[in-house]
């Protein structure tokens, strides 16, 4: 089969497109999908660079969402048949012309989604399950700041906060992100080019306190994060974008009984994957299949072109999801 392999940690150039490798053999409980299109995630690009510790049992080949056909399934395999179209988290290897994951970390296309349109949905709709809702707690009512609203897990965590019936608050760097975290539903979204995020939010309008913090930029943006959360707030944090060395205030902690935590997806059991996207196909499948929830593509590139596709993430001027289409 075809995929991109890492020949070299760093730059593009240590990246190639490679024919003639094994087709992975789905074990027990795994199907092999055969890949229609793939995800691009910010962790791919961690990982390309050398930067992101991938599990010992995971495929050393980036991408890990993917949508395609089931074309072989595992001997215990009992919830997913041969010639099934599907989207599904893999656990590395999703940029290749075949992928191996649990049949349970596969869910149905959404009614009406194109295979690009799949494939970018189950990176960022479990991660944000996860750390807003499970470990965040988000509830009706209450105050949701996202950083990095225009990115893949924004995009999915402005709807689906909106759809808890929350208040939702996001930054972003310019004026194009700022329109676009207003069309899918942001209350207030602002503009760190022109103004400070922590003046806004202190502000009159929510003087109580913001709930829920969900950050992916750490560095400065952590104690003004804590300053900002309310008494009982909490900070989930997925990625620290501007760094992991953080200043914390105890008595601000002490004081508003905040709660710190964080998480981070490929790490988890397969039993763990499972659960969530057992909850997902219950909870946030319905939403997409009546279009309550949607994804933005911002670009589609075939996998030959897998250099561009990192360029325009890395160039961040990106609104949702960049895609591999393997058509
Ligand atoms: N913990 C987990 O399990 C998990 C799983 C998946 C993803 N993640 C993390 O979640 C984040 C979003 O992932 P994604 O795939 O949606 O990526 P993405 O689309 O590239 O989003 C990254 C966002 O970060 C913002 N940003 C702010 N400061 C930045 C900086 N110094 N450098 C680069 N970007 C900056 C960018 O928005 P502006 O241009 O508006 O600043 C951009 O929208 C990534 O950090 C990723 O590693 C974590």
């Amino acid at each position: 089969m075809k995929a991109v392999i890492i020949n070299k940690f760093g730059a593009l150039e240590g990246s190639i497109i490679k024919t003639g490798l094994d087709i992975p053999r789905p074990a027990r409980n795994d199907v092999l999908i055969k890949v229609k299109a793939a995800g691009v995630n910010r962790p791919d690009i961690l990982q390309r660079q050398g930067l992101y510790k991938i599990p010992s049992d995971a495929s050393p080949i980036m991408g890990l969402e993917v949508a395609g056909e089931i074309v072989k399934v595992g001997m215990d395999v009992t919830k997913r048949k041969q010639g099934e179209y599907v989207c599904a988290l893999v656990p590395g290897g999703g940029y290749a012309e075949y992928v191996v994951t649990n049949e349970s970390h596969c869910l149905p296309v959404p009614e009406g989604l194109s295979m690009e349109e799949a494939a970018g949905l189950c990176e960022c709709l479990f991660t944000v399950w996860i750390n807003m809702v499970k470990l965040g707690q988000l509830k009706e009512n209450e105050t949701f700041l996202v950083h990095g609203g225009s990115s893949g897990i924004g995009m999915f965590a402005i709807q689906l906060a909106k759809q808890l019936g929350a208040t939702v608050l996001t930054t972003v760097k310019n004026q194009k992100k700022s329109d676009f975290c207003y069309s899918l539903g942001a209350d207030k979204v602002v503009k760190y080019d022109t103004e400070d995020f922590h003046n806004v939010f202190k502000s009159k309008k929510w003087k109580l306190g913001i709930d829920l913090i969900l950050d992916m930029i750490g560095g400065d943006y952590f104690e003004k994060n804590v300053d900002l959360l309310s008494d009982e707030g909490r900070l989930v944090s997925i990625a620290f974008l501007k760094g992991n060395s953080v200043n914390l205030d105890l008595s601000k902690l002490m004081l508003k009984r905040i709660n710190l935590t964080g998480s981070t997806l490929r790490p988890r059991t397969v039993a763990f994957k499972s659960k969530i996207a057992s909850e997902l196909l219950e909870t946030v499948w319905p939403l997409l299949n009546s279009q309550k929830v949607r994804i933005h593509i911002d670009s589609v590139f075939p996998l030959e072109k897998f250099k561009d596709a990192h360029i325009q993430m890395e160039n961040g001027n990106h609104l949702g999801k960049i895609i591999l289409s393997l058509d």
